[in-house]
């Protein structure tokens, strides 16, 4: 007996860098890094989004070139969000082959083509005048199966014009399904789905709405996208439908008010779990380091981190290239 002092010693393998090194059980890779893109229509120079610094919206011409130092830099996927001149009711642009995303997701395909994973973002609200994600009836409702229609026709412009993986984010019930028949039926068995499977109605996604020019112009998205105080178990039911429909990958969103719903997936599925490190996420990050208040690359690693052992396989998030250089 060695009186009173600890015989289980756990410091013995936080010593020196060296040790943690080599003991570590979450490491970050740079392939694991998605970074979200703007690319707004008709604009020539990179605008910045004030309430995200260090995130733009891109012309065609900066995300090219934004897109290039991203698959430089080793990240693992891009993911892109489109904000067109024209919005309508319907959001037309969001299936026009001339539309934003389809214009840039093709410029990107010719610069970097296999590269790296070309992503889209699937929903209504970037291309809808009301900024919801589906359809409104007359009533004021977004209508879940009439949208479903307008998702099938833009998964397959999307896969048209060269993406690797559409990410559909509206929430609607049937989606996937909807949009794997569209997919299969017009040619494109080889284009995946990842899901948005586990969406949250989140106060984090406000930095957003000012990147994608897409807050709702009535109401809230509470009627599709889940409670945080919903049922237990919401988002497994959610991600098992989700692949039942035939999701390749499923997502939880956003991260870090989601860790126990990262890790409960994780241990649920055989799929690869994305998080979404959310626009929310970022700035609060920024904002406190901005004010001193606290050590700006400690937190976003220790950020990432968090999101790697709550189970996540990949993190979408806005510091993909600036981390992904830091880690090689
Ligand atoms: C919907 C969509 C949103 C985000 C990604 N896809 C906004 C919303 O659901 O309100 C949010 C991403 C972020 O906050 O960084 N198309």
């Amino acid at each position: 007996m060695n009186a009173g002092f600890p015989v289980s010693r756990p410091r013995r393998l936080r010593r020196t860098p060296a040790m943690r090194r080599l003991m570590a059980g979450v490491r970050l890779h740079p392939a694991q890094l998605v970074l979200p893109m703007f690319v707004k229509e008709g604009i020539s120079e990179p605008q910045p989004v004030v309430s995200m610094p260090g995130v733009v919206q891109h012309s065609r011409d900066s995300l090219r070139k934004a897109a290039h130092e991203a698959v430089e830099a080793g990240v693992g996927g891009l993911i892109l969000f489109g904000i067109p001149a024209e919005k309508d009711a319907r959001g037309s642009a969001g299936d026009d082959p001339g539309g934003i995303v389809q214009r840039a997701i093709a410029d990107l395909v010719a610069d970097v083509g296999d590269a790296t994973v070309l992503m889209t973002d699937l929903c209504l609200d970037e291309t809808a005048d009301h900024g919801h994600c589906g359809l409104i009836t007359e009533g004021g409702e977004v209508d879940n199966d009439a949208t479903l229609e307008r998702y099938a026709s833009i998964a397959v412009a999307q896969a048209a014009a060269g993406a690797h993986l559409v990410a559909p984010s509206g929430m609607m019930d049937g989606q996937v399904a909807a949009i794997r028949a569209a997919l299969d039926g017009a040619g494109f068995p080889e284009v995946g789905i990842l899901a948005y499977s586990a969406k949250y109605a989140s106060s984090f996604y406000g930095p957003f709405r000012d990147a994608a020019e897409c807050a709702p112009q009535f109401g809230d998205r509470k009627a599709y996208q889940q409670d945080p105080a919903g049922p237990l178990g919401e988002s497994l039911r959610e991600v098992r439908l989700d692949l039942a429909e035939g999701a390749d990958a499923v997502m939880v969103k956003p991260a870090m008010s989601s860790l126990d719903v990262i890790r409960q997936v994780r241990d649920l599925v055989e799929v690869p779990v994305a998080a979404y490190q959310v626009s929310g996420e970022y700035s609060m990050i920024e904002a406190a380091a901005a004010n001193g208040w606290l050590d700006r690359d400690r937190a976003v690693m220790e950020s990432l981190l968090s999101i790697r052992r709550a189970g996540a396989d990949l993190i979408l998030t806005y510091w993909a290239v600036e981390v992904a250089r830091h880690l090689r």
